[in-house]
């Protein structure tokens, strides 16, 4: 299944299509032989208007050659000159095949471009002899995703040498990728390097890690790992031909010794990518890692490949542990395994490599974990409760399933998985935790159901592996907004541990506030907004936070684009969630963990500081990469702009609101007052305004060189009770 459009959207490039400069040459309408560079046939280019003397049935093929992409379809590339056979005219579902008028096999090689959709019986390239089917090519694509280009392709067909033969292009299929891309068919003696299929190289790993050339784009190739023959990696990456843009990391070490078998599904036959596999025992560019220029210096970041959600959140054993979406090969989403890192103080992280992987069950999307403190599961022993991980594995059938571990190092997939059988597709999220009045595990999971949209539904069971379905919540009041990924927890209101409401939150971290009873979620009004800016999604707390702490500490994704780095995207710094009365009800408050304080080094302090407009800027001293400014004013009719790295944070006495950067958020004043807290990072500012009840995170790169932070006032002085700013430390390098 392929995850819903909204989020996992890095831009995709597109390389524009080739456009040759050659002379278009004519499709071959009798298709005589016709010699062009040197002794090369081409039997035909698709660059006229018409199939010629093609014959056509069905519909799929349209009236001619395609010029490029057709309507609905994602950019085509790879063909050769301006035309090609494009078999999504009128899109995926469109049968009908396309025959070429017999010709005399008189080269080695029968080569031609092909891409499009994988499916060697229903959307084929055939050359036939004799009315017999004597080759197959297909395209590439057989899941969502992926790219339409064409690449080269080839037939020795010398055993045909002077037979007749004729060339037929099949499209019998429907649904995603039922369509082929056909291109540029020639006879050579020469040909160039085409795809082989099934390439293998065989090692045996002495060393940790492979290093995995890795070319951000290039075509997807499934990479298989055999381990003395047994499957036990499948990846799909963007494998390098050539130079690479960086190098992933495959940690081998439970193999070390054994004879492993890496293949690759098909690869340019003069490709590097196999062959420049490299064994290694520590990570490619080991030295500069966690410096590298758009590292953040204190947000988490995995040190290679992609990353989305946070999963898994719960501290265990003094540890804080954030697994989350993980793509180890490749820059952008997808193979998604459970990344790790734990940290004792929510700042400085050890990643540990990935403890989940892709399995016959699918790909490991989001979910949670908890502590089994009563062993309800088993799978504790005396005095070690498990850590239990509760994730969805997104195959056909879509499913939760669990994994557990006693020393929240090494984690077991249950034996009895899955657990929840799926409801409707796309089912996913599972978020569980301990409910002590009913002495039951509750688990709430977003399911789409066809006449109904957007649901949560809840679960409830006695020892985490049999689930009984308890309501299902269809968003909060009728709105069907709560779309996936739903956190779920109780929060005294100002921390009145007798005034208690639930909330419910989805992925854009909307939520409710309302009473549970164990088994039903009443919210008491309509969905609220949550965070306040843009690139902050599928937030999730922390469960297990001793009842001594009790905070209910929250991590988002933060979809900050690190182009050009060997990682991509980070987590927003920690935040601590809290419950406030208003006038209209209780309301969610984020607020930064008052860990981030240790970070500070330094500090510029101009408290009681009154600015004026035109006076020089009070914070000019304050020159630093990474900074905390915390500032409370009584703004009057004044404007009050703050520059930090290049980018500005303004606040709007008129509409009480705050512009971070162009992006414009409710701030309202308290008592005729505004408190700012601002964290600016290499990758992002996050900005909290108003309380708590504004945090605007805004992804933002600044350049490297300016490191200037200021404040002004524009209309009227204005009087700072507290204006300070604070340099901070990387948690990566502490000394910087
Ligand atoms: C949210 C999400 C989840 C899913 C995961 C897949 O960003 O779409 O719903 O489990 O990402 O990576």
């Amino acid at each position: 299944m392929s995850p819903v459009s909204n989020c996992h959207g890095t831009a995709t490039s597109v390389n524009p299509p080739f456009r040759s400069a050659l002379v278009s040459v004519a499709l071959v309408a009798t298709l005589a032989s016709r010699a062009v560079a040197a002794e090369d046939v081409v039997l035909a280019d698709f660059e006229a208007t018409t199939y010629g003397s093609w014959t056509v049935t069905g519909d799929a093929f349209g009236p001619g050659p395609a010029r490029g992409s057709l309507p609905g379809q994602m950019a085509v590339n790879g063909f050769k000159g301006q035309g090609l056979v494009n078999s999504f005219f009128k899109g995926d579902d469109s049968t009908g095949t396309l025959t070429s008028p017999e010709f005399r096999i008189e080269r080695k090689f029968l080569s031609f471009l092909i891409g499009g959709g994988s499916n060697p019986e229903k959307l084929a390239l055939q050359l036939l002899v004799d009315g017999k089917v004597v080759r197959t090519a297909t395209g590439p694509n057989s899941q969502s995703g992926g790219s339409e280009a064409l690449a080269p392709e080839s037939w020795d067909v010398s055993e045909f040498a002077g037979r007749n033969a004729i060339l037929r292009i099949v499209d019998d299929a429907k649904g995603g990728w039922g369509h082929l891309n056909v291109d540029h068919l020639a006879q050579t003696d020469t040909r160039s390097p085409g795809l082989a299929s099934n390439v293998k190289r065989d090692l045996t790993p002495r060393r940790r890690y492979l290093h995995i050339p890795i070319q951000n784009g290039a075509p997807k190739r499934v990479v298989t790992l055999f381990v003395d023959g047994k499957q036990e990696v499948r990846n799909d990456v963007e494998l390098a031909t050539g130079k690479p843009d960086w190098w992933a990391v495959m940690d081998v070490s439970a193999w070390k010794g054994r004879k492993l078998t890496l293949q690759v599904d098909k690869f340019p036959e003069d490709g590097s990518g196999l062959a420049a596999i490299a064994e290694s025992d520590s990570l490619p560019d080991a030295a500069t890692l966690y410096r590298e220029p758009l590292r953040g210096q204190f947000h988490f970041s995995p040190q290679r490949g992609w990353n989305n959600d946070p999963n898994g959140m719960v501290f265990f054993n003094g540890e804080y542990h954030l697994f989350f979406q993980h793509n180890p090969y490749g820059w952008a989403w997808g193979n998604m395994h459970w990344g790790h890192a734990v940290s004792r103080d929510l700042l400085h992280w050890q990643e540990l490599g990935d403890k989940l992987a892709p399995d016959p069950f699918g790909p490991m999307f989001s979910g949670s974990a908890v502590v089994d403190w009563n062993n309800t599961s088993g799978f504790g022993k005396p005095g070690k409760p498990p850590l239990v991980l509760i994730y969805t594995a997104a195959g056909n059938p879509t499913v939760q399933c669990i994994a557990h571990s006693t020393d929240g190092r090494n984690f077991t997939k249950y034996s009895g998985n899955p657990v929840i059988p799926q409801v409707t597709g796309g089912n996913r999220d599972p978020k569980v935790m301990w409910h002590e009045p009913s002495k039951k595990w509750v688990l709430v999971l977003y399911v789409e159901l066809p006449n109904r949209g957007h649901t949560v539904h809840f679960y409830t069971s006695p020892n985490l592996k049999e689930w009984t379905l308890a309501s299902v919540t269809e968003g909060i009041r009728g709105s069907n907004y709560l779309f996936e990924c739903p956190d779920f927890f109780e929060l005294p209101v100002d921390g009145d541990p007798k005034n208690r409401r639930w909330v419910l939150l989805g992925a854009n971290s909307e939520y409710g506030v309302g009473t549970f009873d164990g088994t039903r979620f009443t919210p008491e009004h309509s969905r609220l907004p949550g965070h306040r800016g843009q690139g902050f999604y599928a937030p999730q707390t922390f469960s297990d936070v001793p009842s001594t702490d009790g905070r209910r500490i929250q991590i988002g994704w933060y979809q900050t684009e690190t182009k050009g780095m060997s990682f991509n995207q980070a987590m927003t710094i920690p935040l601590e969630l809290r419950l406030t009365a208003t006038p209209e009800g209780p309301r969610m408050t984020f607020n930064p963990v008052r860990e981030l304080e240790s970070l500070r080094n330094g500090k510029f302090q101009f408290d009681g500081k009154v600015v004026s407009p035109g006076e020089p800027n009070p914070l000019a001293k304050a020159r630093t990469e990474l900074v905390e400014l915390r500032a409370e004013f009584e703004p009057g009719n004044a404007e009050v702009t703050f520059t930090v790295r290049g980018a500005t944070i303004t606040y709007d006495p008129q509409k009480q609101e705050i512009v971070v950067n162009g992006h414009r958020a409710p701030a309202p004043l308290r008592n005729g007052r505004q408190r700012l807290t601002i964290y600016a990072d290499r990758t992002g500012l996050e900005v909290f305004a108003s309380g708590g009840l504004t945090y605007v995170p805004k992804p933002f790169q600044p350049k490297a060189t300016d490191l200037g932070v200021s404040v002004e006032s524009k209309g009227a002085p204005v009087k700072f009770t507290s204006l300070r700013a604070y340099p901070l430390k990387s948690i990566w390098n502490p000394k910087r």
